[in-house]
């Protein structure tokens, strides 16, 4: 088998509470849950409020010195290095945001909620069968009735893996 690693380049758009979270569970050595096939770097943030804020984010997070700071979402998602949008703004905002990276050809994860109705859902996932690989968000497990099922059979209640808040959560879609 391969030793080469995939290495995904993951653009981050917002700067808030939860995208700081999550960007420091990713730049977590995957090593570290058993998992020896994959690399996830940042090579980009973006926030809408300035290219500032997006700067002070990477360097608070120790994203790599060559990350790219955005003080725009239209000027972000034509970076052409990015490979996975990982969508952190508030969920009355998903639909635009998550156009807009569709649009430029990038691999989606969105936070919860997905969309404010099915409608917008529908439209994402057409336009990401046209444009992208693969659209996925993220979903509390802990909400899926399997998990209150294993819960309830092994009085069991801890993340999969090292602790990482992320941990928790999986992908849908
Ligand atoms: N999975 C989980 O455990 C979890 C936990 C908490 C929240 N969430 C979800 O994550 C999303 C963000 O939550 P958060 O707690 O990170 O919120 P937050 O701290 O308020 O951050 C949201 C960010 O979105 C950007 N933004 C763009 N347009 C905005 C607007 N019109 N109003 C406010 N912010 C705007 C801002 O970043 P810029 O200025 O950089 O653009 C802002 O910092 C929500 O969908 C929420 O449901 C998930």
């Amino acid at each position: 088998m391969s030793s080469k690693k995939f290495t995904v380049r993951w653009g981050i758009l917002a700067t808030g509470g939860i995208a700081k979270c999550f960007t420091k569970d990713l730049l977590v050595n995957p090593e570290t849950r058993g998992i020896d096939s994959i690399v996830h770097t940042v090579v980009a943030a973006a926030s809408s409020s300035s290219k500032s804020r997006a700067e002070q984010f990477l360097k608070e997070l120790d994203a790599p010195s060559s990350a790219k700071a955005y003080g725009s979402y239209a000027d972000f998602v034509k970076d052409p290095n990015i490979d996975a949008v990982y969508v952190a703004t508030p969920h009355s905002h998903h639909f635009q945001n998550v156009m807009l990276c569709l649009e430029a050809g990038k691999n989606i994860l969105c936070e919860k909620a997905f969309t404010v109705n099915a409608a917008q859902a529908k439209l994402l996932v057409k336009k990401a069968k046209e444009k992208v690989s693969w659209l996925c968000h993220i979903r509390r497990t802990s909400s899926l009735s399997l998990m209150h099922n294993l819960r309830r059979t092994y009085s069991l209640w801890r993340p999969y893996g090292p602790a990482t808040s992320h941990s928790q959560y999986m992908c849908a879609i």
